[in-house]
């Protein structure tokens, strides 16, 4: 693998890479991690940089992460709020003096600066599914600089690594790791796949025994279950999935359990655009809960992670969240680590 690959490109799905760049990239973060650790500078790597970092969603990990990780790394990172802009849309989606064309958006900022990271889902998009991915490659199509994706209504690749490099921390690689990410229920529907979807694309990738656990109406993207298939057939792991989230939990050694919407809120052709069918699918799920007795089922040194925020009382129990077993702020900190690795190795 030729280390250059990695300057000026995009990121915006794991799918994009090759396991030996995820790997590189990994390896990266962990080097990163190590100087921040001993307070070893490292602010010569992005000294002068400016990332665009465009907010449709709100944030509280992926914002501060990466701002401090333009700090870290010597560059800075400016905050965009769609709402106090013009949006960037695409072409039929735009309001006169309200948005701006993606295209011009784009070919302004990479004048500007180094790099473009933007995360949008759900109600900006009015939950037409793809239609934020679409966006984002959009901007990767008319900019020159990496967009990154900052969770999109695909894909959160940035958290999937940060999952991957947890479960590597923990138990030193991946080889017979059973993975197993699992909806739980939340009183919002409100929720994209993006976390799902690349938690199961990062594990497959790895290796993972990975099982996917949902209720019916829970479905995710068939080409990100046909690309995990792959995976697993090409790595050495192996994917299922089940709707019994106990049956699932039997013996795994990493539990993820975490709401993602149903699909009649997705609007047509996806789903119905119903967002009362979707709740009431939520409400007759509530039993989908992480809780000791679950986690019995789990191995003993097993590991419950959540990327967070977590809906406490609801998606787990508190005494899961913060009992020994709970790897949820590790796997917050790893944020911070492999995003400055997406940006050294992209930004240079
Ligand atoms: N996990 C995650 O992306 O957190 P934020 O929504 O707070 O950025």
């Amino acid at each position: 693998m030729k280390t250059e690959s990695f300057k000026g490109r995009d990121f915006l799905t794991l799918l994009d890479y090759s396991r030996e760049e995820v790997e590189t990239i990994l390896d990266t973060a962990l080097d990163l991690k190590r100087r921040f650790a001993v307070d070893e500078p490292h602010d010569h790597l992005l000294r002068g940089r400016t990332l665009f970092m465009i907010f449709y969603n709100q944030s509280l990990r992926t914002r501060n992460s990466f701002e401090a990780g333009m700090t870290q790394l010597g560059g800075h990172a400016h905050f965009l709020d769609p709402g106090t802009m013009y949006a960037p849309a695409l072409e039929g989606d735009e309001r006169a003096y309200e948005t701006e064309r993606v295209s011009d958006v784009a070919r302004v900022l990479d004048r500007m600066g180094h790099a473009i990271a933007i995360r949008v889902y759900g109600d900006p998009v009015g939950w037409v599914y793809g239609r934020a991915h679409e966006l984002i490659r959009n901007f990767a199509y008319w900019a020159d600089i990496p967009i990154i994706n900052m969770e999109c209504d695909k894909y959160h690749p940035c958290q999937a690594l940060a999952d991957i490099l947890t479960v590597k921390e923990k138990f030193g690689g991946y080889e017979g790791v059973k993975f197993v990410m699992s909806w739980a229920y939340s009183p919002s529907v409100h929720k994209p796949r993006a976390v799902p979807q690349s938690a199961i694309i990062g594990a497959t990738m790895m290796g993972m025994d990975v099982v996917l656990a949902h209720p019916e109406g829970m479905e995710l993207d068939d080409e990100v279950l046909v690309a995990c298939q792959g995976y697993a057939e090409r790595y050495g792991g192996s994917f299922a999935i089940s709707n019994d989230m106990r049956e699932a939990f039997e013996g795994a050694d990493v539990v993820y359990p975490k709401a993602w919407t149903a699909v009649p809120m997705l609007a047509k052709p996806v789903g119905e655009g119903d967002e009362k069918k979707a709740q009431e699918i939520f409400d007759s799920n509530k039993d989908w809960i992480c809780d000791a007795e679950k986690m019995e089922l789990a191995h003993k040194q097993a590991i419950y992670m959540h990327c967070l925020p977590c809906d406490r009382g609801f998606e787990a129990a508190n005494d899961v969240i913060d009992g020994p077993q709970s790897v949820v702020f590790d796997e917050a900190e790893n944020r911070l680590h492999v995003q400055k690795a997406v940006m050294v190795l992209t930004m240079r």
